[in-house]
């Protein structure tokens, strides 16, 4: 989303009821995301606000510059989450970006230390180094169900984000077994993988500008599914889509 686009949904899902706002450096609308978050009237204590910046600043001091120019665009004085957005190992400085974002949580600017697109090898190191992320946001739905990397988020107690939860436009909201189950329950196949996420301990991050959808994906509070239901969703992770490869991409 632009500035403008941004400004206009963010202002629409808080007032929807969404509390938990994703942004990056990288979207270029970290402004449009102040915008709507002023716009909506909500107390700034009551958003979980995450930004994300990009590999020009790995150091210490680039990520405080970094915080503040995120900050800046966004107008807040503190953010509730930093990520790294890659690890980019072929700089070698990965670690050293989370110790720049604990540095941040000391100094109150920054609530809490994540990590994005890390793999368990690059978390180990961050871990071998005295730092235990909070978050650790990674490309995971049915389709890539990212099974060991949750098992390590969940060994060493560092919470499982999911970016492109819906699966991206990969066909995954059309797939039988999701259809399926949305129809006994008289739900959408967005609100069964969203539950899908939510019922494992995932935090799901969904993007919508569409109004009908961003209501919709907020709805799935009260719907349960049962184990087999879970167990045939679990059954798309035999596609073995594509998982965008964080030793090779990055930015
Ligand atoms: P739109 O913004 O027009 O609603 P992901 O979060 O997995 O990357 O997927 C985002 C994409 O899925 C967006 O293109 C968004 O389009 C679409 N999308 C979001 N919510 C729903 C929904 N409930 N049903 C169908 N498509 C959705």
């Amino acid at each position: 989303m632009d500035d403008a686009e941004a400004a206009d949904t963010v202002d629409l899902a808080i007032r929807t009821g969404y509390r938990l706002i994703d942004t990056a450096e990288n979207y270029r609308n970290e402004s449009g995301v102040g915008e709507g978050i002023r716009r909506s009237g909500i107390p700034r204590e009551e958003l979980f606000v995450t930004t994300k910046f990009n590999r020009e600043h790995p150091s210490r001091d680039g990520v405080l510059r970094a915080f503040e120019t995120s900050a800046g665009l966004l107008g807040l004085e503190y953010v509730d989450l930093l990520l790294v957005h890659w690890p980019n190992p072929d700089q070698g400085r990965h670690v050293e970006a989370v110790e720049g974002i604990a540095a941040l949580v000391e100094q109150g600017l920054v609530r809490a230390v994540g990590t994005s697109n890390y793999k368990p090898a690059h978390l180990q190191q961050v871990i071998d180094a005295g730092i235990i992320p909070d978050v650790n946001q990674i490309q995971l739905d049915p389709q890539r169900p990212r099974i060991a990397e949750r098992a390590f988020h969940d060994e060493h107690g560092i919470v499982t984000q999911s970016w492109s939860p819906l699966g991206q436009g990969s066909g995954l909201l059309d797939e039988p077994a999701v259809v399926a189950i949305a129809e006994a329950h008289g739900r959408t196949p967005a609100q069964v993988v969203l539950r899908w996420h939510v019922q494992q301990g995932m935090v799901a991050i969904p993007k919508s500008a569409n109004p009908e959808r961003l209501a919709q994906n907020l709805d799935i509070f009260d719907v349960e599914l049962s184990g087999a239901e879970l167990a045939a969703v679990h059954t798309l992770d035999s596609c073995r889509a594509d998982v965008v490869d964080s030793d090779e991409f990055g930015h």
